[in-house]
This record gives structure tokens, sequence and C-alpha cells, in this order.
């Protein structure tokens, strides 16, 4: 619900920006550019075999000319299987099956030395400080063994890479949304089953499959749940510390006429298909509903999977798909005490995959100023985003009872609700996203 926005505590996600740092993937373009900007041409190309050759076995160095004359066949390569390594004096380049080809800087390479001296295993800690790396290191000796690449470095540092590994971090077009199940309504319907209260709260392997439904659907359901506010608290506190609003844990979403907010989520009018806090450099992470009392009819719940929805978008029309993920939609956020705003697209894209999606009609103030066509181009993907979310075969409805909740991921789902009838109060927490993406990876191995 929008009102969580109010007073939500994050902060700057240290570990993550590390963890990207730490396992950037090096730019095919980049590296090449960079390796003809840093090999001498044919005319100094002798000085610097003369400084590397003879003594120094298993590098090969190469200027633009000399590469195109490349033999599978050189003395200087290492190879094993099908994969092929050279060495040039500040890059190498890792040949598979004589298709694809990896130009990999060794700047980057030195970095990812993963030795005692360079990498602590127990703290899962880089010991290379970058900080005292004064100059470009390079390569003075390779030699491939089996599955591991052996490095001297002309500082005297000596590198053992498994090339498996390698190639996994290397990888920049990685699987699309590996172990999660993309769902239309039939697919949830027929493949996802409740936990119950007791195994969730007790037993490890209860939380365990609620966490593993949440990675792999977007969504879980536990039942038999009492209607007490301290046992809601406990379940959600069951997965790890809330994101607190101003309230503090829980939020009371009661439509009636002592509504709390003036705002649309607290009427009794239907809500269209969304995500909450669009506007936000972090949006809500995972978002917990249950119905505690309703004296009415209707107000039905609805979710679609938009990841889903967005592969949908990529293998039928790709360029809606790189203008959803391009084009930046303001959003904005303004109550009695609070202003929040942001520029974000509807998809955010990261190894290939969408990440987050933001979509907030209510709070979409305006769209980035672009060319006539591109402004066309825009509003016919968000044409064709709406109707692909609002098919019958996507909308996944269900009717909210006392004792079940529901567990879903902001950033992945979108929700809506029909209108309704008579007083409804509805108990809801926050998740924080990593918290609980790190209790799924423990827990499961998911992720
Ligand atoms: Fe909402
Ligand atoms: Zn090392």
């Amino acid at each position: 619900m929008r009102l969580f926005n109010t007073c939500f505590k994050y902060s700057l996600q240290y570990c993550q920006v590390r963890h990207l740092l730490r396992t950037t993937t090096v730019s095919k373009n980049l590296c090449a550019a960079r390796c003809l900007a840093n090999l001498p041409d044919d005319g100094n190309i002798g000085r610097v075999q003369g400084r590397f050759s003879g003594s120094l076995p298993g590098i090969r160095l190469l200027s633009t000319s000399s590469r195109a004359k490349f033999s599978k066949h050189d003395l200087n390569e290492e190879r094993q299987d099908d994969v092929v390594v050279t060495a040039m004096s500040d890059h190498i380049v890792i040949n598979e099956n004589g298709i694809s080809e990896k130009n990999v800087s060794g700047m980057w390479l030195r970095d990812h030395c993963r030795c005692q001296e360079c990498f602590s295993e127990s703290r899962y800690q880089n010991l290379y400080d970058l900080s005292k790396v004064k100059t470009k290191p390079t390569i003075a000796k390779l030699e491939k063994k089996g599955k591991s690449i052996h490095v001297d470095w002309n500082d005297g540092h000596i590198s053992v890479y498994n090339i498996d590994y390698l190639l996994s971090l290397l990888d920049n077009k990685p699987i699309r949304y590996p172990n999660r199940r993309l769902w239309n309504a039939e697919k949830l319907t027929s493949e996802i089953a409740d936990v119950s209260f007791q195994e969730y709260m007790n037993e490890t392997e209860g939380l365990a499959e609620c966490l593993r439904n949440l990675y792999t659907y977007g969504i879980a359901f536990i039942d038999n749940v009492p209607l007490t506010k301290e046992d809601f608290l406990a379940l959600s506190e069951r997965i790890c510390f809330l994101r607190e609003c101003e309230h503090g844990k829980d939020n009371i979403v009661i439509s009636s006429k002592e509504k709390m907010y003036e705002d649309i989520a607290y009427t009794n009018q239907s809500l269209g298909f969304h995500t909450d806090s669009a506007y936000s450099v972090e949006p809500l992470g995972y978002l917990t509903f249950h119905l505690f009392e309703h004296t009415g009819e209707g107000g039905l719940g609805c979710y679609v999977d938009g990841f889903h929805v967005a592969e949908m978008i990529r293998k039928c029309n790709p360029d809606a798909y790189r203008i959803l993920s391009e084009v930046l939609v303001k959003q904005e956020f303004i109550d009695k005490h609070v202003h929040y705003k942001g520029k974000y697209p509807v998809f955010t894209i990261r190894d290939n995959e969408v990440k987050i999606i933001r979509y907030q009609t209510t709070d979409r103030i305006s769209v980035q100023h672009l060319s006539l066509e591109e402004t066309e181009q825009f509003y016919d993907a968000i044409r064709l985003f709406n109707k692909i979310i609002y098919s019958p075969e996507n909308e996944f409805w269900i009717k909210y009872n006392p004792g079940r909740v529901v567990i879903f991921d902001n950033f992945r789902l979108l929700h809506g609700r029909s209108v309704f009838t008579g007083t409804r109060v509805i108990r809801n927490t926050v998740l924080p996203r990593d918290e609980v993406d790190s209790r799924i990876r423990k827990l499961t191995g998911l992720g």
C-alpha cells in the first residue's frame, strides 16, 4: 500500500555494491579497445616481444595485424579440451570451441585472484587492495594446466584460476530467471500449495517451503494463521526484521468512514494492477496481506506475474521491451509530511533479465520528453503491457480469507483488487528486500 512509503528506513546497500564490483563482467568491446590502445603496433612489437620472449613460455603477444595470422596450432597457445587461452601483456583471450572468444582484462584478472593472499575464504572478502595498485599489472607468463590457468605477474605474484569459474564470471548472457517458474493463472493454481502456520512457525522445512514458493513464484500462502496482531507479526518476523512505517511494524488498511488516509487504497474502489512505491530508489521488497475482517462483498485480490509479462513482451515485441526498459517515468507521492519522487523505467534490467518492475499509474506524473516518434512508441508499449497484464489467463484472483496470509514479491508481481462493500480491515507488513533474499539463499539455496 502506498501509505507504507511514509517513513521507511533504508540504507545504501553497501554489500550489493561490493558484490557487483566483485563480479562485474568485462565488456568484450572494452577489453578489445583497451587491447588495441595498449598494444604496440607492428613497428614496436619486436621490442615488446623481446622483453618477454625466450625465457617466458606460454605468453603470446600479438599486434593488430599479426592477430589475423593467429593459428590455433601456434606453439604459444595453451589448450586443453576445447578451450584455448592466449596471453597478451595486459589481457588474455579465452577461446571456446573455436567459436566464442572472450577478451579478459589483465587488471580484472589480477583483481579476481582468489589465492589466500588476495582473498579471505573464511570472511569471503577481498584482500587485494586496489588503492595500493599504482600501475597496471602485466602478465609475465601464462600456463594452462588442465582446468587451471597459472599466471605469473610482473610484480612477482602468482595466480591460479579455474577456467570454468572464470567463464562463469564472464558469462554476460546468463540464463534468464533460473529456478523461477514464470506463471499464468492456471499454472500457479495447479502448482502452488499453502504452507500451514504450524509448520511454518515450528519447522525449518515449513519456513523453507514458504521461501521456496516466494522465490519460485513470487508469491506464497500461509493458512490457519490465528487472527491476532501478535501472531501476524510473529509470522512476518519469522523471516526477518521488518521495514517499519511511522505507525510501527504493521500497517492497518481500514476502509471505512474512519479511514486514516486520503489515498485510494483506503477507499472501497477497485485498484488496477500496480507495484508499490514505484518512485523509490528501493521499492518495498516483499509485502504481506492478512484480511482480519470484512463485513461486505467483493474486494478480491488479483496478482499477475510481471516477469512472465515481461518475457511475453520481449518475445513478441523486442522494441516495446527495450522502450519499457529505457524510457524514464517520473513517479511522485506527496502527502502531508512527505514528498517522494523518482524517475525509473518500468523494467529495470540487469543480467539479461528484469529485476524490478515499477508501475503505478496513480503516481505517474509524466514521461521524459521524447521525440514524437518515441513518444508514440512508448504509449504503444504501455498499451501492450496493459493488454498482457489484464489478460484473463494471466490474472490470478483470490478471495482473501481471515486466517490466510499472502506474501508476495513487490519487485516481480503486480497486484490489484476489485471493488467492495462494507468495512474491510487488512493488516500488512513490509519485509526488506535484502533480508528476505538472504534468508531464501541460506535456507533454500535459491537466488
Ligand atoms: Fe498496493
Ligand atoms: Zn593472489
